[in-house]
């Protein structure tokens, strides 16, 4: 690749044939893109040549062309492929490990329908597929779109390589307008095996596992690749639908089965907690006969009426659960015990392990969570593995349980080596010699470094870019690690990604003159991180790394404030951790006191607000879309339920509101716009009359919101 000229130093003649050049190149890139869904060149790439197309017609707009790339509208999507966003979220699901944790799904389902243990309540139970999720929009019976599932609201468009897959059918007879069906997409071992003996012969890589084996190959840009392997695909659920496709969950799945999807044999009907559990083990005894990994079972509540009475929770349906197999275990030796710093200081124990294949992927690193762990104590002080502690050297037992982090279970201490030592833990940060404290009641050691312990500014850095934050490509942790140290472009904290293309250009542009780095390649990053000035409010909040903000947290804080700075003016009020504001955060469904706390104290200390501050001013932050409350009649308004709600329990009419858009609070105030009250309803009920807030009984709210 030749280097760029400074668009300053070009002459009319070089420019008039580079804008010649970047019509050419853009065009080309665009069909390649949009017609053929085989890109060659990256979107940063592709916004690299944009800009230059740009710069260079700003400074010679006479040389302008009529088939400027500037005048084309549509701006690519990050990836390779094109976004598709979903007309329905894609769900995951959330996770029971064992019976007694199936007893608390039906019990606390049967206590947010108001339903006791005598009343019948039907589940369906089908194998849970270790594979990718798929969705696969029909529109008047034909196939027009096939999208991974993403984050879950935007996925890839993968509709080329869906089509090469003999069990999804193109065109459906009978079927409704709009139909999303979703399953998903796996290998089965006999393929699996074949491919991978087909791919070493040809010299290519191989696949760990079938689960890996599928997604590699749906997500290929070349969809001939695609149809030579041997992808499967069962139908288990739907998305968006003209109307609707049965009652039960049974009924629909039969559907689904007609239009001539394939749909799991081991689909059962199940009337009590018992038929579950008993299809569990079924199913886990047939589990190594049926040719393709599954994980665990899954139990949805059949009647899709009180599905849809049920909702979801940020990522996760109400009315539905994966039960998951055992974990899979292996013993190896134990070599090491490294102590990471994380973003919030915790000290973590990290177990390096001589390799071991555990459950088909190889695993060099577990976690041994903190000192009381390593030690064989439990945090209350009892004993755990029977009061065995873990020593350099032990053989020791990791397991995996689905994707997370192996784990270590146990310790053969028959086998120890002689002279192996009890595990010391450090007292003082092993990054930057602060003293490392535990505080009461708190399980881990974290170092008192703060802003100074390098450790944790990088892990908050690496946090910030991650993938479920803002996701900058090309700068991913290997990056922050060298910009964090670099003597010309230093990036300590996140508002320094976004000043550094002006830091570098003030610097004579440098960094396209670094090992490993050219003009394309720093313009891309530029580009890239451009493109990520505009940022979704959940992702910000995420990306920020408060203690205890996950991601779901941070949506529903995102959610509940609608604007950063609604939200901003908020927590600020609620410095002193009482009154209107502190009261309305902790309101907010799955926001609890020690997250709150969290969360207005990170935004009252005052480095890490101007840090905050400095960074939101260099930011386009999109308010939060509060879903389905267009034309609610109460999204915004604040509703107070009182007395006995008769047809339908306080959990399920809370969230019922807050989809709607509306602030549920507990107590009766001027802020008050409506009242919802039962039979019985006593104190609340007078004091809105008092202060002549609307009030409606139960028949009244469900005509409100067109449930009646
Ligand atoms: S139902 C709203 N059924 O598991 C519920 N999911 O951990 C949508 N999966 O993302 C999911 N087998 O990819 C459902 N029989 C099954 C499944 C299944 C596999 C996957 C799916 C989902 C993930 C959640």
């Amino acid at each position: 690749m030749s280097k760029l000229i400074p668009v300053s130093e070009l002459t009319e003649d070089a420019a008039r044939k580079e804008l010649a050049r970047l019509a050419d190149q853009l065009s080309r890139a665009n069909t390649l893109y949009h017609a053929e869904d085989a890109p060659e060149i990256s979107d940063a790439a592709y916004d690299a040549l944009k800009r230059r197309n740009a710069e260079i017609e700003t400074r010679f707009p006479s040389l302008k062309r009529k088939d400027s790339p500037s005048e084309q509208v549509g701006a690519r999507p990050t990836d390779g492929f094109s976004k598709v966003i979903h007309a329905v979220r894609m769900m995951s699901l959330g996770n029971a490990f064992d019976d007694e944790d199936v007893h608390d799904f039906d019990r606390s389902i049967r206590k947010y329908l108001g339903l006791d243990a005598s009343k019948p309540l039907s589940y369906s139970a089908e194998p849970k597929i270790d594979g990718l999720s798929l969705s696969l929009r029909y529109e008047k019976g034909k196939l027009v779109q096939a999208a991974t599932r993403g984050d879950g609201e935007v996925g890839e468009n993968v509709t080329a390589n869906a089509r090469t897959i003999s069990d999804i059918p193109q065109i459906l007879e009978n079927a409704p307008n709009v139909l999303e069906v979703r399953g998903e997409v796996y290998m089965s071992h006999a393929d699996f095996e074949q491919l991978n003996a087909r791919q070493l012969e040809a010299g290519e890589k191989t696949f760990a596992n079938p689960r890996n084996a599928a997604a590699g190959s749906l997500r290929q840009l070349d969809s001939t690749v695609t149809r030579a392997r041997p992808l499967r695909f069962f139908a288990y659920a739907w998305g968006e639908l003209s109307e609707p496709l049965a009652d039960t969950q049974i009924d629909a799945i039969e559907r689904l089965h007609d239009f001539g999807f394939v749909t799991n044999p081991l689909t059962r009907q199940c009337d009590t907690t018992e038929q579950i559990l008993g299809h569990y083990r079924d199913i886990e005894a047939q589990r190594s006969t049926l040719g393709y990994d599954i994980d665990g079972v899954v139990y949805k509540v059949n009647d899709l009426s009180l599905q849809t009475r049920l909702g979801y929770r940020s990522t996760t349906p109400r009315w539905a659960i994966a039960h998951k197999f055992p974990a899979e275990l292996a013993w190896t030796r134990l070599e090491a015990i490294d102590i990471q710093v994380g973003r919030t200081g915790a000290l973590s124990p990290v177990a390096r392990l001589h390799s071991v294949t555990v459950g088909g992927v190889v695993v060099s690193n577990a976690t041994l969570h903190n000192e009381d762990y390593i030690a064989g104590r439990d945090a209350k002080g009892g004993t755990i593995r029977d009061g065995k502690d873990i020593r350099v050297g032990d053989w020791v037992q990791v397991y995996r349980a689905g994707d997370v982090i192996p784990k270590i279970a146990d310790v053969d201490i028959s086998k120890r080596p002689e002279g192996a030592t009890p595990f010391e833990f450090p007292t003082i940060c092993p990054e930057c010699n602060s003293d490392a404290v535990r505080e009461e009641g708190d399980a881990v050691r974290r170092c008192t470094g703060g802003v100074i312990c390098p450790a944790q500014a990088v892990e908050k850095l690496k946090h910030f870019v991650s993938r479920k934050a803002f996701d900058i490509d090309g700068l991913g942790a290997k990056q922050i690690e060298m910009f964090y140290d670099d003597p010309d472009l230093p990036v300590r904290t996140p508002v320094d990604i976004f000043t550094l293309q002006q830091r570098d250009s003030a610097n004579l542009n440098k960094l396209a003159n670094r090992k490993g780095w050219g003009a394309q390649s720093a313009g891309n990053l530029w580009a890239a991180i451009d493109e990520k000035r505009t940022i979704p409010f959940g992702r910000l909040l995420f990306a920020l790394g408060i203690r205890h903000m996950g991601e779901a947290a941070s949506n529903l804080v995102a959610n509940h404030y609608g604007t950063w700075s609604e939200f901003e003016r908020a927590v600020t009020s609620a410095a002193d951790f009482e009154g209107p504001e502190w009261e309305d955060l902790l309101s907010v469904d799955g926001v609890g006191e020690v997250m709150a706390r969290a969360l207005v104290s990170a935004f009252a200390q005052e480095a890490e607000r101007a840090s905050i501050d400095a960074l939101v001013a260099q930011l386009e932050v999109q308010e939060a879309k509060r879903p389905d409350t267009e034309g609610s009649p109460v999204d915004g308004k604040t509703v107070v339920f009182t007395g006995t709600l008769e047809k339908m329990t306080r959990a399920e009419a809370k969230a019922r509101a807050e989809a709607l858009g509306a602030k549920v609070s507990g107590s009766v105030s001027k802020k008050t716009d409506l009242l919802v009250a039962g039979p019985g309803a006593g104190s609340k009920a007078k004091k809105a009359a008092e202060l002549g807030i609307e009030t409606l009984d139960e028949d009244g709210w469900l005509q409100l919101i067109g449930t009646a």
